[in-house]
């Protein structure tokens, strides 16, 4: 997201756009950075442990200890190398692919963009395939880290229908033109040109998906059967920074970073409507079998290496892909680091079906 609009000079947050306590409070660090693809693949070490194959294709960035089952506790002790700008963050951040659905029925992946270019930061917009991740401080009172083992999911990849609770969990935005073309407004924030859906008109500027996860953790339990209940969201719903600041309920009381996802698709070449289905609705599926969008959903394994993210978030005036002593690595570096696919499938040409999906 274009970041213009609302922070004058990389480090001088729009005093405009502040909420009033973030104003009291002076200390907003916004980490965002881009990680490049560390590999496609049919694995799910969160909510299908152990199958190869999971049932849906994600794209997976970060660490190299990416792998089918995931259950050391120290996921950055089994990683050597990663594909994030931070170079100890070996953490995995995954989402479901894009597929372009033809008149004929066959499916051919959408390619991902690299991100807009904000605060002198090359490197994600560089990173092609890959996810930009924001992790946000911008709660009032101690941001408290990810520990070792941590992870969570957020989203229902069975979800055909839009939830108005979680309008600021999950939303599109339509690019209007090239360039990130229409990004005026924070993610999920302007309800005119955010969608809880996928748009349902050509974009001319490509496809962005936003997640924001959960802000509040119990305290205590680093994952949950559903990987879901040992964070919440605060009391007020989901929201993204520019009104955060929500009280955290008693059950969850742990104020966390803000992590938000965000994925870019370039659906240019598709956007010629005499290829969309007649009925006129539109043809973008997600990997598992969703054209409505409202199943989007994310995953996230810690892997910061020591304290490092926590270093981060006590960091004040932070901005972008650098932070005070938080190493960082180049993006040639990043890209030489990858996993083996597992699940040996055809990934980039035409599909008769969704991997794994028998429509
Ligand atoms: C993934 O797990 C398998 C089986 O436990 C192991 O042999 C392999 O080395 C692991 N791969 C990585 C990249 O850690
Ligand atoms: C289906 O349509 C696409 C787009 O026109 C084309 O490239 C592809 O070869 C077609 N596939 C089959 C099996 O006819």
């Amino acid at each position: 997201m274009l970041w213009t609009t609302f922070f004058a000079l990389p480090a001088a947050v729009s005093a405009l756009a502040m909420p009033h306590w973030m104003k009291r409070q002076g200390s907003l660090t916004m980490l965002r950075f881009g990680c490049a693809q560390v590999v496609i693949d049919r694995l799910d070490p969160l909510v299908n442990p152990g199958s190869i194959p999971s049932p849906h294709v994600h794209q997976i960035v970060g660490g190299n200890a990416f792998n089918a089952s995931m259950t050391q506790g120290d996921v950055s002790a089994g990683a050597s190398c990663t594909t994030c700008a931070f170079s100890d963050d070996f953490s995995n951040y995954w989402t479901a692919n894009l597929y372009f659905k033809a008149r004929n029925g066959s499916y051919k992946r959408v390619k991902q963009l690299g991100a807009a270019r904000q605060f002198n930061d090359d490197f994600s917009t560089k990173i092609g395939g890959g996810v930009l991740v924001y992790y946000v401080s911008a709660q009032p009172g101690k941001i408290t880290a990810f520990k070792p083992g941590f992870r969570m999911l957020v989203g229902d990849p069975t979800r055909r229908t839009p939830d108005p609770a979680m309008k600021r969990q999950n939303c599109y935005r339509c690019y209007t033109g090239p360039n990130f073309g229409g990004d005026t407004a924070a993610p999920c924030a302007d309800s005119k040109i955010d969608t809880q859906g996928l748009p349902k008109e050509p974009c001319k500027g490509g496809i962005r998906s936003n997640i924001h996860f959960p802000t509040c953790w119990d305290g205590k339990n680093l994952d949950s059967p559903d990987h879901k209940s040992h964070v919440a969201y605060p009391t007020s719903g989901p929201a993204n920074f520019l009104s955060l600041g929500g009280n955290c309920p008693s059950t969850h009381p742990v104020r966390i970073p803000q992590l938000m996802y965000e994925v870019v698709w370039d659906t240019t070449e598709f956007n010629n409507k005499a290829d969309w289905p007649t009925d006129g609705s539109q043809p973008f599926y997600f990997s598992y079998g969703d054209n409505t969008g409202y199943g989007q959903h994310a995953d996230y394994v810690f892997g910061w290496k020591g304290n490092a993210l926590q270093v981060g978030m006590d960091a004040t005036g932070c901005m972008g892909a650098k932070c005070k002593d938080m190493k960082t690595q180049s993006i040639d570096a990043a890209k030489r680091c990858s996993v083996k696919t597992r699940v040996n499938e055809d990934h980039d040409g035409w599909l008769d079906k969704l991997p794994g999906m028998e429509m």
